[in-house]
C-alpha cells in the first residue's frame, strides 16, 4: 500500500504588509528587499488568529478538494515552528476544531523542512497500515517570533497555512522521500529561547546568519534533489514541476540553475507570501494545483530546507 495526494488547500490571513509599509517602520526599502529576496509583500495574522485557526482553514479546503468529511480524518500531522501553545500539539487542537476524534495527531518540528518531514511520516504510516488517511498541514505565524526592529530578519517572513489530504493508493503518489539534518548548524538559524520558571529564558525572536543560511540552502537543495532523481533513475528533464521552499527567489533560482530546471517549471510564491516556513511548500503546491498547472501523471519535486539544519526532498506523481 502507498499513498497519494487526494486534495490540497491553503489559507492566507487577510492583512497584507507591503515592503513600502515596512520601510516606514524599519531602516529598509522596497528596492533592497525586492532585489535581495524577491519579496514584495507578506500576510500577517490578525491578533485573534492562532496557528490552529490558519491550519483549520487550509485543512477544510484540502478535505473539500479530496471529498473527505472532517469527522472521517484519521491521522493529523501539523508541521509548525509557531505552535498555539507549548502543549497540547497544534495537531490535537486542529483535530478538535475539525470535529474529528480518535486518530493519531501530533506536530512535527523541522522548521522550514517541516512539511516534507511530515508528508514523509504520514505516507509511511499509511503504507504501514497505521492510518486510513492523513491530513498533513504546514501552518505558521512567524510575525509573532520576529524582532520588528531587526531589518535583517523581519522583512523575510510571513504567515499562512497549506494542507494536503493523503489517501491510500495502489499506485505510488508519493514516490520517494529523502530527509536529512545536521545539528551542528543549530546556531546559524534559531529562536534561542524557552519557557522557564514563568518567563522566557533566552530570546523569543528569530536569529539568523543570512549569508551562511543562503550558502547552505543552495548547496543542500541541489544535493538532495540530485539524490531524489538518482533514486528514481530520472533526470531533471523528467521533472514537470519543482516546488521548493520559498525563502528567497535568489536561492530558488540558484537551485533551479544547478539542477538545469528552467524557471517556467518552478512554482514560486515568495514574491507575495515571503517565507512562511513549514507552510511555504503546501501553499505553493495548492496554488499550482488550483490554477491547473499540476496535471495528473506529472512528476513534482518538493524541496525543503530550514533551521536545524534540516533539509529534504519528496518526489510526487500527481
Ligand atoms: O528558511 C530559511 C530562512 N532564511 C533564509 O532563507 C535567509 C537566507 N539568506 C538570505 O536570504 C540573504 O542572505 C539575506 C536576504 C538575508 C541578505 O541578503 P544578502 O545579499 O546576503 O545581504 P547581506 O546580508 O550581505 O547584507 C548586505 C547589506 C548589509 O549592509 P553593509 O554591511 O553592506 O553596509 C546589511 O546591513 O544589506 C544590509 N541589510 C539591509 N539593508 C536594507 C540587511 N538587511 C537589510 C534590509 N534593508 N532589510
Amino acid at each position: 500500500m502507498r499513498s497519494r495526494v487526494a486534495g490540497t488547500g491553503s489559507y492566507l490571513p487577510s492583512q497584507v504588509l507591503t515592503n513600502h509599509e515596512l520601510a516606514r517602520r524599519v531602516d529598509t526599502s522596497d528596492a533592497w528587499i525586492r532585489s535581495r529576496t524577491g519579496i514584495r509583500e507578506r500576510r500577517i495574522a490578525a491578533p485573534a488568529e492562532s496557528t490552529s485557526d490558519l491550519a483549520l482553514h487550509a485543512a477544510r479546503a484540502a478535505l473539500d478538494a479530496a471529498g473527505v468529511a472532517a469527522q472521517d480524518v484519521d491521522l493529523i500531522i501539523v508541521a509548525t515552528t509557531t505552535p498555539d501553545m507549548v502543549f497540547p500539539s497544534t495537531a490535537c487542537l486542529l483535530q478538535a476544531k475539525l470535529g474529528a476524534r480518535g486518530g493519531p495527531a501530533f506536530d512535527v518540528q523541522a522548521v522550514c523542512s517541516g512539511f516534507v518531514y511530515a508528508l514523509t511520516v504520514a505516507d509511511r504510516m499509511i503504507a504501514g497500515g497505521l492510518a486510513r488517511n492523513a491530513l498533513v498541514v504546514g501552518a505558521e505565524i512567524y510575525s509573532r517570533i520576529l524582532d520588528w526592529n531587526d531589518r535583517g530578519t523581519c522583512v523575510l517572513f510571513g504567515d499562512g497555512a497549506g494542507a494536503v489530504v493523503l489517501l491510500p493508493s495502489t499506485t505510488p503518489g508519493i514516490v520517494s522521500a529523502h530527509l536529512h539534518a545536521d545539528g551542528r548548524y543549530a546556531d546559524v538559524l534559531c529562536v534561542p529561547g524557552t519557557l522557564s520558571e514563568g518567563q522566557v529564558a533566552g530570546s523569543p525572536f528569530v536569529r539568523m546568519d543570512g549569508g551562511a543560511v543562503f550558502k547552505f540552502a543552495v548547496t543542500v537543495l541541489a544535493e538532495v534533489a540530485g539524490e531524489a532523481l538518482a533514486a528514481a533513475r530520472l533526470t531533471a528533464a523528467d521533472i514537470h514541476w519543482l516546488v521548493p521552499h520559498q525563502a528567497n527567489i535568489r536561492i530558488i533560482e540558484a537551485t533551479a540553475k544547478r539542477l538545469g530546471v528552467p524557471m517556467e517549471r518552478v512554482v514560486t510564491t515568495v514574491e507575495r507570501h515571503a517565507n512562511t516556513s513549514a507552510a511555504s511548500i503546501p501553499l505553493a503546491l495548492d496554488e499550482a494545483a488550483r490554477d491547473g498547472r499540476l496535471e495528473t501523471g506529472q512528476r513534482v519535486l518538493l524541496l525543503g530546507v530550514g533551521g536545524g539544519f534540516t533539509w529534504g526532498a519528496v518526489l510526487l506523481q500527481w
